[in-house]
């Protein structure tokens, strides 16, 4: 596929978008910026941008084979995707499969209690409101989704569940929780968008219980890098 970048039409945290001749195909070019904390914490993990785009990539495409539509079109360098042009549904899509982060902090619990079944909860994604927990009845009542669209988006985040864990596990990782995105296509078609990597994803090493993900850099545990290394090696076996 030739397509070249055209204009970039939105910068955010951790990627860049640009337009490209094809309407219905825009960029993504990942960067070794890391936030957390809505942006309050600032640094950088060099090499991230290019595992994140790769790991991204590489369970995509396994996810479109398993049944999951994405957004993903073609990987065109270590940093930089194709993808479908997408208008995101403004919600975060949480599941957990352990309690951990902002779970255990809000129910007032420790983090590692393996629940009995996954979790699911959306956040209404504005940095101005700070992402906040939204049910999915707000979430229609302010016109984010439908209800069709909700169920769709449910149906694909415990799919995608059930495949990384089992994949996760073959590595030796535990997949406590994550996050996801999803974008309507021109034609309204509901598809996996964003990202799938460390940066959005907590990943324990099955055995140690050691944090392969964000985490490290949020809690300023050190070793980020070779958490992002380490997950890259398990992996894709690089
Ligand atoms: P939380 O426990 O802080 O709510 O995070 C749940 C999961 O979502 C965790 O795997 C990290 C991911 N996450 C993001 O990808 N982006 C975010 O802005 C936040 C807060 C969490
Ligand atoms: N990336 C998010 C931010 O900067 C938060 C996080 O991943 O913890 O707000």
């Amino acid at each position: 596929m030739n397509v070249k970048k055209i204009e970039q039409l939105y910068e955010g945290k951790a990627k860049k978008v640009f337009s490209t001749e094809d309407p219905e195909v825009v960029i993504v070019d990942y960067k070794d910026d890391a936030t957390a904390f809505d942006g309050m914490k600032k640094g950088t993990i060099l090499g991230k941008g290019a595992i994140n785009n790769q790991m991204t990539n590489f369970l995509m495409q396994q996810l479109e084979k398993a049944g999951v539509p994405t957004h993903f079109v073609e990987e065109l360098s270590e940093r930089e995707t194709a993808v479908k042009r997408v208008t995101i549904v403004p919600l975060e899509v949480i599941i957990r499969n352990v309690s951990a982060g902002s779970f255990a902090k809000r129910y007032g619990v420790k983090e590692g209690i393996v629940f009995d079944e996954p979790t699911i909860e959306f956040s209404y994604k504005d940095d101005d409101l700070h992402d906040p927990l939204i049910n999915d009845y707000h979430a229609v009542a302010l016109h984010l989704a439908t209800w069709e669209e909700i169920e769709v988006i449910k149906k694909y985040a415990f799919q995608v569940n059930d495949f990384l864990k089992k994949t996760l596990l073959e590595c030796g990782v535990t997949l406590v929780d994550f996050k996801l995105e999803f974008g309507k296509t021109s034609d309204g078609t509901i598809v996996l968008a964003d990202e799938i990597s460390p940066d959005t994803c907590r990943f324990w090493d099955a055995k140690t219980g050691e944090k392969l993900d964000k985490d490290r850099f949020r809690r300023d545990l050190g070793n980020v890098e070779g958490a992002y290394q380490e997950m890259a090696r398990r992996l894709m076996g690089k």
